[in-house]
């Protein structure tokens, strides 16, 4: 049973009022809001259980590790990894993505070689991509969309060939909401002799992921978008890729011996785990992971498409409104301008309503062009939202033009 008022009443924030109205969170795209018992969880083990894991011989480090190791094992779980030395904890999405991009590339790519990233991508999987080609004289080839936000996947045969290492793709676009068919791609990659890269950030929270179904190489995602904490990511990598290439950071922990002569690292998956990791922050995620689990995650999907067609309807009923993506594949995002208006103007309007969406190039400043536009409005669906604040949405936008205009 999906019953949404008992899953606002998890969520503390949502009880906040914003310039003495009630708030309204439409930007979970950016960051998702925590239910009661991450922050109950984090709260506590910081009063009751901080040590440092791995390194202690105390109870509290020796505990903390526990439920670390703990945490990396209910990750494995709900994202269908063969084994716990594959999930990697980082900082979050883009570390790990900077993580493979190091990595990988130091290791596996030549001059003269190419990569392919999609035109949707956010900035955090195009840039490091960009980086590694311009320091080993790669190419960066590009997957383009079309105008309703559809991934010209049938293009990619085109763009791959025997030089072809990495091919970087999201599971859901952060501004168009487009979910491409991953899996055909995966295959036509491989069968050219390249890894593939997703990037989850938005996939795993609008229907998860299975990494050992969809065949995938690497798999990055962020605890904070998944209603766990800020500070915490991970990075899948199939074990025997990530045996073949070498530590990105260096430091602590990632270590097995250390001499002035030759240094020697830690098995999998510390090896990429170097420094004093986020293990509280690891332990929320695992928490977060938990209250996802407890719901029924097919009612949750039925819910933010039942808003998403919802909120469509009602604001392509704006004049002027021109809603971005409209692959039927997409997820719970909604991307538009007011002709007329300015983007940051209707934000900055709608937040004084006490409605919060975000506003900008959404990292992903190649979607823009793509569309001539210099910016977009973006409404962002959680599990907790309802269609009575869809309907504030669209009374705060009719307010925004009559305002602007
Ligand atoms: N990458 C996050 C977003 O899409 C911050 O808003």
């Amino acid at each position: 049973m999906f019953d949404i008022q008992k899953i606002r009443n998890d969520f503390p924030i949502l009880e906040s009022r914003v310039y003495g109205r009630p708030l309204i969170y439409l930007d979970s795209g950016a960051t998702a809001q925590k239910p009661a018992c991450v922050i109950e969880k984090t709260g506590e083990l910081y009063r009751t259980l901080n040590g440092n894991i791995h390194r202690g011989a105390h109870y509290l480090a020796e505990q903390m590790t526990e439920q670390y190791e703990a945490a990396r094992e209910e990750v494995r779980r709900f994202i269908g990894a063969k084994d716990r030395s594959e999930v990697i904890f980082t900082a979050g999405a883009t570390a790990s993505l900077n993580t493979v991009a190091y990595s990988y590339c130091e290791a596996f790519l030549k001059a003269g070689d190419n990569l392919i990233v999609s035109e949707m991508e956010h900035h955090s999987n195009i840039v490091p991509w960009q980086l590694m080609c311009e320091r080993k004289g790669a190419e960066l080839r590009v997957l383009r969309f079309d105008d309703t936000g559809r991934l010209m996947s049938e293009q990619l045969p085109e763009l791959l060939d025997e030089r072809t290492r990495v091919v970087a793709i999201t599971q859901a676009s952060n501004t168009l909401g487009t979910r491409p068919e991953l899996k055909p791609m995966i295959e036509k990659a491989h069968a050219a002799g390249a890894v593939v890269v997703i990037d989850g950030c938005q996939g795993v929270v609008h229907g998860g992921v299975n990494v050992e179904e969809l065949d995938c190489d690497f798999y990055a995602f962020s605890g904070h978008k998944l209603y766990g904490p800020t500070g915490i990511g991970i990075l899948y990598g199939k074990r025997e890729l990530l045996e073949k290439m070498p530590p990105f950071l260096c430091g602590g922990d990632m270590v097995d011996r250390v001499s002035f002569e030759r240094t020697t690292y830690a098995e999998l998956p510390l090896k990429f785990e170097a420094g004093t990791a986020n293990f509280i922050g690891a332990v929320g995620l695992a928490e977060a992971i938990r209250y996802l689990s407890r719901l029924d995650l097919k009612a949750v999907e039925a819910h933010e498409s039942d808003l998403l067609h919802y909120a469509t309807e009602r604001l392509n009923a704006i004049e002027g409104l021109r809603i971005y993506g409209n692959d039927p594949s997409k997820c719970a995002i909604l991307s538009f301008t007011i002709e007329g208006t300015h983007p940051y103007d209707v934000g900055m309007i709608l937040d004084k309503l006490g409605v919060a969406i975000r506003t900008g190039q959404h990292c992903a400043e190649p979607v823009m062009k793509h569309f001539g536009v210099k910016g977009m409005c973006r409404a962002s669906i959680g599990l907790y939202n309802t269609h009575e604040e869809i309907d504030q949405l669209e009374a705060a936008l009719k307010r925004a033009v009559r305002m602007l205009r």
